[in-house]
């Protein structure tokens, strides 16, 4: 199972938090994951993207229906491997008006509440995380895979040229519990997809 792409919290029907996430690197994992044979479901949020060949599509908006989706297609059983590459947001506004706001209605400070967790609320299957950081992702991964009891977590500085949201390549590192670190060099998000399948089909 995969997570892919950005979740919108609406504040009303026209206006959401996001970020820049266009689903490319779950959907090559998606892909990379069929490829080898493995049953694979993608649950994305809002992108504009092909699905790719023999992958179940569930489409999502908010962090909490992407968690729903999660839970439900784990409860169809299997052993399940969850490769969570979405950029959840971590807060949505506490109320989302049916209507659009008028302007003169709309406050100044918005208040906020966090979403769930995804990854660290669902349990009983192999987990994957990617961590997406600003400087050092290295050492933060780490933390993020015992945190949320990973088998590891791929690493990547959104900072750096060629690296993650909307570009076609990506250079990640593989970061396990233990501390170690598999660094992997610029590659295409459909080459890093591979290696991230196969990593998690040898274990
Ligand atoms: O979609 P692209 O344009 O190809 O860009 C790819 C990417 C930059 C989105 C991708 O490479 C990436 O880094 N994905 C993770 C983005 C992220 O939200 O990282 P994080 O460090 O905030 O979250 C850590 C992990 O927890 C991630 O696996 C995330 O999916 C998961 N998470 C986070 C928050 C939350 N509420 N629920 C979660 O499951």
């Amino acid at each position: 199972m995969v997570t892919a792409g950005p979740t919108r919290e609406h504040l009303d029907p026209v206006r959401f938090l996001s970020n820049p996430s266009t689903g490319k690197m779950g959907f090559a994992v998606a892909g990379a994951a069929a490829r080898r044979g493995c049953e694979t479901v993608l649950v994305a949020g809002p992108v504009a993207l092909k699905t790719p060949a023999g992958v179940k599509r569930v489409d999502v908006v908010s962090a909490r229906e992407m968690l729903a989706a999660v839970k439900a297609a784990v409860a169809d059983g299997g052993e399940t491997v969850l490769v969570a590459t979405a950029a959840v947001a971590d807060w949505r506004p506490a109320k989302c008006a049916a209507r659009k706001l008028k302007k003169r209605r709309m406050p100044d400070v918005l208040k906020l509440v966090r979403n769930p967790d995804i990854l660290k609320t669902v349990k009983g299957v192999r987990k994957v995380g990617f961590a997406a950081e600003t400087g050092a992702p290295v050492k933060e991964a780490a933390r993020k895979c015992r945190e949320k009891k990973l088998e590891f977590t791929v690493a990547n500085d959104v900072l750096e040229k060629g690296a993650g949201f909307g570009c076609d390549t990506n250079k990640v590192a593989f970061v396990y519990p233990d501390g170690s670190v598999k660094d992997l060099p610029l590659m295409s998000k459909r080459s890093v997809a591979g290696r991230i399948v196969d990593e998690v089909l040898r274990a």
